[in-house]
């Protein structure tokens, strides 16, 4: 099983308001889409509840929570290990937030799915600070704003080439 984090990171690492985006940008909601659909997706009851229309069709979906509640058309976990494990046999498992899971993923994962957005946002929740020499670049693209979106934008995905607790 591969995991990986996938996430749009503004300025500051800023990643989300309100339990909610700091943007909107329908392109990367289709890259989000063509990476992670036909896989596994888990995330935090904040960001289940961010979601417009609930679970993500054609993913897995799971979410983490503490308490008993369950959520339509996902399965539950009460760590990141109890998800992990409920998902030993699959592919490619992706963390898609939001900020608090992305801290207790970011040390372990594979992969890094990065959105960059140019730009400065207010924001309440921010992603952890990434140490850029444990991973390697492989591969970039960049997205100049345009009439549909008026921030530019930069994917970048990186494999880990040490583990974070290197020195
Ligand atoms: N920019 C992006 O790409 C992106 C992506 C996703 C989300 N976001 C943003 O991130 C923000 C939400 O982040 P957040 O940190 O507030 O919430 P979150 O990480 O989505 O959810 C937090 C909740 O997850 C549960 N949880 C966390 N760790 C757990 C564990 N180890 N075991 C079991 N349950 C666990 C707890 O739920 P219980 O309280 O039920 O126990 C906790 O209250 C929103 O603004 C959202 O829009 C941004």
């Amino acid at each position: 099983m591969e995991t990986a984090i996938i996430v749009a990171i503004a300025h500051n690492n800023a990643i989300g308001k309100d339990n909610g985006l700091l943007c909107h940008l329908p392109g990367d909601l289709k890259h989000f889409k063509a990476i992670t659909q036909g896989h596994t997706v888990i995330m935090g009851r904040n960001t289940f509840f961010s979601l417009p229309k609930g679970a993500l069709p054609k993913r897995r979906n799971i979410v983490l929570t503490f308490d008993d509640e369950t959520f339509e058309g996902c399965e539950t976990a009460r760590s990141v290990d109890e998800a992990l494990d409920l998902c030993k046999n699959d592919e490619k498992v992706f963390f898609i937030g939001g900020a608090s899971i992305y801290h207790q993923t970011y040390p372990l994962v594979d992969k890094l799915y990065l959105t960059f957005v140019h730009h400065t946002f207010e924001a309440d929740t921010f992603f952890p600070a990434i140490d850029f020499s444990l991973w390697e670049k492989t591969f970039s693209e960049h997205h100049p704003a345009n009439e549909a979106c008026p921030f530019s934008y930069t994917y970048e995905n990186f494999t880990r080439i040490k583990p974070s607790n290197s020195l």
